[in-house]
């Protein structure tokens, strides 16, 4: 049963999901604002939890709709959380059981194919549904499917079901010919268990993928090479349940970076490890803001209208696709024509035809965006089409003139904490408006 609290939360998530976001261009933002957790790190710790039974204690954990989308698949497994307090969270996995997880759960949340590795490494067996298209493209998980096959399971596909099987899984090697997040932290998932040794090979360097690895190290797993693209596990026999804090959010302090920089502010980020936002800093040296760096905080400073640029998106330590909308609102009001190039998710474009109800002049070509910088953007109504998309209406909104109106936020509270407080904080007009 989910502790009463947990329930309660979820409803209000649930209720905020129709709101807008009415944001009055303008105000230059400063001061400082402390980032959460990192989504992308606490998912497959969540469903790490699959793999040993125990109690298992998280702090820094982000209270966002994905979250708790994750624990409500848990649940499934018969897997009990609590917040102990905010961001804190208590997870039971002693009567965790197997089942399916289901499409009603795994089509709100792509990130739910992470049970995968960890329902095959514990029960032998793995159902879960395939999530289908989004709205940027098909987002295949074939390298997930490859990977555990690579493992020694048997895998069909069954009524819109990845259908696994494995008595046994071996080790094995891996060779990914795109480097994957998912797949990446799937495979780990699978492997810790699996006998002898697993080579991973072209593996996700994200620092959430290494956050995964060591908390899987913390368990008891034997992992070298995290954070590296040649990653090996050696297999143990078994795991325990182990504590850990979420790693900062590495999105959510570039798009707050990203706020000071569009609105030529003073905005420091604190409870952020700078390292993992390196070219991110580049980019934003790049278009003129200075940048102070210190060791759990960043500064930037931004006096003028951006200084174009051009950006490729790339596996980490490359640009994240995750802040290319927000870098396209940005380069929107840029002194001249930037360019804009997407070598992750070709498609990840639905955030264009909204910035272009604000005034933005941008033309996409494959998956190139031109970006032709306008001295101003007037605001108007537009819809969040995605997560990132949404950020990138709300920061554009920030410059605009007058009043815009972002719909669809339940997208934005997916992955961002009450992003609209701590712009407020920051001095923005903004607030949200209950539907
Ligand atoms: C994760 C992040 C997401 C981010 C993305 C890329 C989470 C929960 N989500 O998503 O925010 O945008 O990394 O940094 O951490 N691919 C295949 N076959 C597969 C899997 C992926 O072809 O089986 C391709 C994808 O289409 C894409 C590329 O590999 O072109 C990278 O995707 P991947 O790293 O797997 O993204 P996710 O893990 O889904």
């Amino acid at each position: 049963m989910k502790a009463h609290s947990e329930r309660e939360r979820d409803t209000t998530i649930e209720a905020l999901s129709m709101d807008e976001i009415w944001v009055q261009g303008g105000r230059r933002l400063s001061g400082r604002v402390e980032v959460g957790g990192s989504k992308n790190a606490t998912l497959p710790i969540l469903a790490a939890t699959l793999l040993a039974p125990g109690v298992y204690r998280f702090t820094n954990v982000p209270d966002l709709k994905d979250v708790s989308t994750m624990l409500q698949m848990l649940s499934r497994f018969g897997i009990v959380s609590r917040r102990e307090a905010l961001h804190e969270l208590s997870i039971d996995s002693r009567n965790a059981q197997n089942a399916d997880a289901p499409y009603e759960l795994v089509k709100t949340m792509r990130a739910s194919i992470y049970v995968l590795g960890p329902l095959l490494a514990r029960y032998g067996e793995a159902r879960v549904s395939l999530p289908g298209g989004c709205a940027w493209g098909p987002r295949p998980v074939d390298l997930h499917i490859r990977g555990m096959q690579q493992l020694g399971a048997e895998v069909e596909i069954e009524h819109g079901y990845i259908v696994a099987r494995a008595a046994a899984l071996r080790g094995g090697t891996i060779a990914f010919d795109v480097s994957s997040v998912g797949a990446t932290g799937n495979i780990l998932m699978a492997a810790v268990t699996a006998a002898g040794k697993t080579v991973i090979e072209n593996a996700a360097c994200e620092p959430e993928i290494q956050a995964l690895g060591h908390f899987l190290r913390s368990m008891g797993a034997q992992i070298e090479g995290l954070g590296s693209p040649r990653v090996v596990v050696s297999g143990v026999t078994s795991l325990h349940p182990a504590d850990a804090p979420m790693i900062p959010d590495r999105i959510e302090a570039g798009t707050l970076l990203v706020a000071g920089a569009i609105t030529g502010g003073d905005v420091e980020t604190g409870c952020v490890d700078p390292a993992e936002l390196g070219s991110l800093i580049g980019k934003l040296e790049a278009i003129g803001a200075s940048v102070e760096i210190s060791e759990r905080s960043i500064r930037l400073r931004a006096s003028e209208r951006p200084t174009p640029i051009s950006v490729t998106t790339a596996p980490y330590p490359g640009f994240p696709t995750d802040m290319q909308a927000q870098f396209m609102a940005l380069l929107s009001v840029a002194r001249g024509s930037s360019t804009i190039v997407d070598t992750i998710y070709h498609d990840r474009f639905t955030h264009v035809a909204e910035l272009q109800r604000l005034g933005a002049d941008i033309r996409v070509e494959g998956n190139t965006a031109h970006v032709h910088g306008v001295e101003a953007l007037s605001g108007a109504p537009v819809m969040a089409t995605d997560l990132r998309a949404s950020a990138a209406l709300i920061l554009a909104g920030l410059v605009a003139g007058g009043e815009t109106r972002v719909s669809r936020v339940y997208h934005l509270d997916r992955g961002y904490e009450r992003l609209e407080e701590k712009l407020e904080a920051l001095g923005a007009s903004i607030r949200r408006v209950r539907a």
